[in-house]
């Protein structure tokens, strides 16, 4: 399964610190934002990961992650001239995702939960037509909101509905077989001028080949948008982080536990960072 990042969109709503940077590479806690999706990637198995964002904070990513390979990672980049709607992602990826199944992050997105890693391994071993994530939320208004028969089978989605069909907000998280492709390049504009991922969402609910998984109570799914939301996402992440003793999305520990890397390259990793308390940690997880 391929892997695709999101990184686009202007921040409007985080002026001015997004003035000169990307929001999705705003700390939340010690980490760039963009840390938490890549983790949720690299948790469900991905190792393929292509970064999408504009061309002028394309570089910036790249800055940060280079090709991947200290990961153990395999990372592309490509441009999003304008923001022109999540499902243009799929369509600028698809030399990327090729005849793949592919799982789609958008890079502002963060999820903490017990067994995460399970759950994604479980959704991403099988996909038929696309499996969604629902987080009940207050205001379901302002996001993609799906209903389902009882069964996790969606029977409908609608992105931002001014009577909402249930509580359940659909997740910044996609995982697609290989059809999307198909079914994103008949995707139209929507009257916003996007390509709007709930087109292409809706399309597998009508043939009903969309299923959703429930994140439900005791999982955090965190809002970054606006700078409430942020700081509350990082004294969340610290708190977590303080009282438990570990590090949440710290990509070089998720590379270790998954396999990409092994203790040597962490402990280089370490090495590198020590004069940081991010680096003295990836050096605690390496046995004298
Ligand atoms: C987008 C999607 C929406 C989804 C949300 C998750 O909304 O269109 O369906 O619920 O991401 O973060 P946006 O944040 O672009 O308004």
């Amino acid at each position: 399964m391929k892997g695709i990042l999101l990184a686009g969109g202007a921040g409007t709503r985080l002026y001015p610190a997004t003035l000169a940077t990307s929001k999705q590479l705003l700390p939340i806690a010690a980490k760039p934002m963009i840390f938490y999706p890549l983790s949720v990637l690299m948790l469900a198995g991905i190792r393929d990961v292509l970064i999408i964002s504009s061309p002028s904070e394309l570089p910036r990513f790249q800055r940060l992650f280079k090709d991947g390979s200290h990961l153990g990672l395999n990372m592309t980049y490509a441009e999003q001239p304008e923001p022109k709607g999540i499902a243009e992602a799929l369509l600028i990826g698809a030399e990327h995702i090729r005849d793949e199944s592919v799982t789609l992050a958008l890079g502002d997105n963060v999820f903490h939960g017990h067994h995460f890693s399970d759950t994604l391994q479980d959704a991403a071993r099988d996909v038929q037509g696309c499996v969604l994530f629902g987080y009940p939320v207050p205001d379901p208004e302002r996001y993609g909101v799906g209903e389902t028969d009882g069964t996790g089978k969606l029977i409908s989605i609608e992105e931002k509905p001014q009577a909402p069909r249930s509580n359940r907000a659909i997740t910044g998280l996609y995982m697609y077989d290989s059809e999307v492709l198909d079914i994103a390049k008949n995707v139209r504009p929507s009257a916003r001028g996007e390509l709007e991922i709930t087109d292409v969402n809706h399309h597998y609910v009508q043939r009903g080949k969309a299923r959703l998984v429930d994140l439900g109570r005791g999982f955090a799914w965190l809002d970054t948008g606006t700078p409430e939301a942020l700081m509350q996402a990082g004294l969340y992440v610290q708190t977590m982080e303080e009282r438990q003793g570990v590090r949440i999305a710290c990509l070089e520990e998720v590379a270790l536990r998954m396999g990409f890397i092994d203790l040597e390259q962490c402990h280089r990793l370490g090495r590198e960072n020590a004069g940081s308390a991010y680096g003295q940690y990836l050096l605690s997880l390496v046995p004298a």
